[in-house]
């Protein structure tokens, strides 16, 4: 089992490596000082994090080769699209994309209002076909640990806010690197999300440590833990992490304002810019479906996500949780959950999409279709059981029963079923 297939790197420009997988040629910068052409490489969200040894990576590369143009042939197989049924100013939106030209808000706004089923199928399809042409088969995984469920922040939305009574867990540093490690020697990921609340008990000394010692596993290190400093966030980055996922949440500011009583909707987007001019990759996104949210503030979402030029959309629905000031609100429709990926995908053909656990907690088969709606990236969860039951942000998350072994094999079950490769190849 693998997360990555290693490339050649074939070429050097700057700080840009051209790697070629299968006769594939993709990019990614270069993270990892000691390589010149002619090395086999991992890429991870667009960089080049490691080498290793030709003899190993012709092994993999061998192992891999059949799986992975039969898989292609899976994935070329099933987006077919088909105009029936279809009205002309959703067939002349649709074509405007297949052609490369820019939609408008006003026809990305209608297609987010589309109910019709064929006109539905057909929006879907066309998401799923750009992100063929654009990414191929290739679909990231990265595994994600969950280390505290502490969170000094009340977010109404939240099933971990500090307002709720639950019980509360924090992972010692040394007990999350050994997690870190298992999932790398062990499960072969090569790229770690670590979430928590936002805790401060994890000051940056001890992130730092923790980072510095994951470093040395040579993979990707994401950081998903809400509201710190630049600053901290900048000895981070030196200290070897390189991603970092922090949402904004919403686009509207009297939600915002509503649901997030412990910043502004404008810090929150300072630091999301922060986070990507330090050079960090970065996810960002948003929820789906919260209260008093319209059609066309999902649109705004969409819109503000794409100019903050994330390398990754992260965005799920809004799952109201008992005991919350939201508790009674309502559940989103799955298909504007469908439509709101897929019009991601249509308003920004090259993004890296996630599919959420939100999505698949709301609805067992939403994790499959959001992957046909345009959705190209996901994670596996690899916190441990007893404390990943623990991590509440909404209730009865999805996967969450099961152990990690089952989870690897039901995701890798999925995507070998649509044709997609477990990899992140780096991008085009
Ligand atoms: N439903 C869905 N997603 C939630 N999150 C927090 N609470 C909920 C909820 N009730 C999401 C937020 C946050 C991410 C870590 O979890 O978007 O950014």
């Amino acid at each position: 089992m693998c997360y990555a297939i290693p490339g050649k790197l074939v070429e050097i420009r700057d700080n840009i490596g051209i790697i070629d997988y299968f006769g594939e040629k993709k990019r990614a910068r270069i993270d990892y000082s000691d390589v010149s052409i002619g090395d086999y490489v991992y890429a991870q969200g667009g960089l080049l994090i490691n080498k290793i040894k030709e003899k190993e990576a012709l092994e993999i590369l061998d192992a891999w080769k059949e799986l992975f143009f039969e898989l292609k042939k899976i994935d070329a197989k099933l987006p077919r699209v088909q105009k029936s049924g279809i009205s002309e100013s959703v067939l002349e939106a649709l074509n405007k994309v297949n052609s490369n030209r820019e939609l408008s808000k006003e026809e990305l706004l209608s297609l987010l209002k589309i109910v019709n089923k064929d006109e539905l199928r057909l929006t879907f399809e066309t998401a799923n076909n750009i992100r063929q042409k654009k990414h191929g088969n290739a679909c990231c995984v990265h595994g994600i640990i969950e280390f505290s469920n502490y969170c000094q922040s009340n977010c109404f939305y939240c099933g971990i806010r500090s307002g709720r009574d639950i019980k509360r867990y924090r992972i010692d540093v040394d007990e999350i690197i050994s997690i870190a490690k298992d999932a790398v020697i062990e499960l072969n990921f090569k790229a770690i999300v670590l979430q928590s609340g936002e805790d401060i008990w994890y000051e940056e000394e001890k992130l730092i440590y923790l980072v510095k010692e994951l470093r040395k596993l040579n993979i990707l290190i994401f950081l998903s833990i809400g509201d710190r400093s630049p600053d901290t966030y900048k000895k981070l980055y030196e200290a070897g992490a390189r991603g970092a996922l922090l949402r904004f949440e919403t686009s509207n500011k009297d939600i915002f304002n509503k649901i997030k009583p412990d910043t502004t909707l404008e810090n929150r987007l300072e630091l999301i810019k922060n986070l990507k001019s330090l050079g960090f990759v970065l996810a960002t996104g948003f929820l789906v479906g919260l209260p008093e949210e319209t059609c066309e503030d999902i649109i705004n979402n969409i819109l503000l996500t794409k100019s903050l030029k994330p390398d990754m959309y992260s965005l799920g629905p809004f799952i109201p949780v008992k005991d919350t000031p939201l508790e009674k609100s309502a559940f989103i429709d799955k298909n504007t959950l469908l439509k709101t990926i897929a019009i991601c995908r249509l308003a920004d053909n090259d993004a890296n999409i996630l599919v959420t656990s939100a999505l698949e907690t709301q609805n067992s088969a939403a994790k499959k279709e959001g992957l046909l709606a345009g959705a190209n990236s996901l994670m596996v969860n690899i916190t441990p059981k007893e404390y990943r039951s623990l991590y509440r942000i909404y209730d009865e998350r999805a996967g969450s029963e099961k152990g990690i072994k089952e989870n690897i094999n039901d995701t890798l079950g999925l995507l070998y079923s649509l044709g997609r490769a477990p990899t992140d190849l780096g991008v085009k």
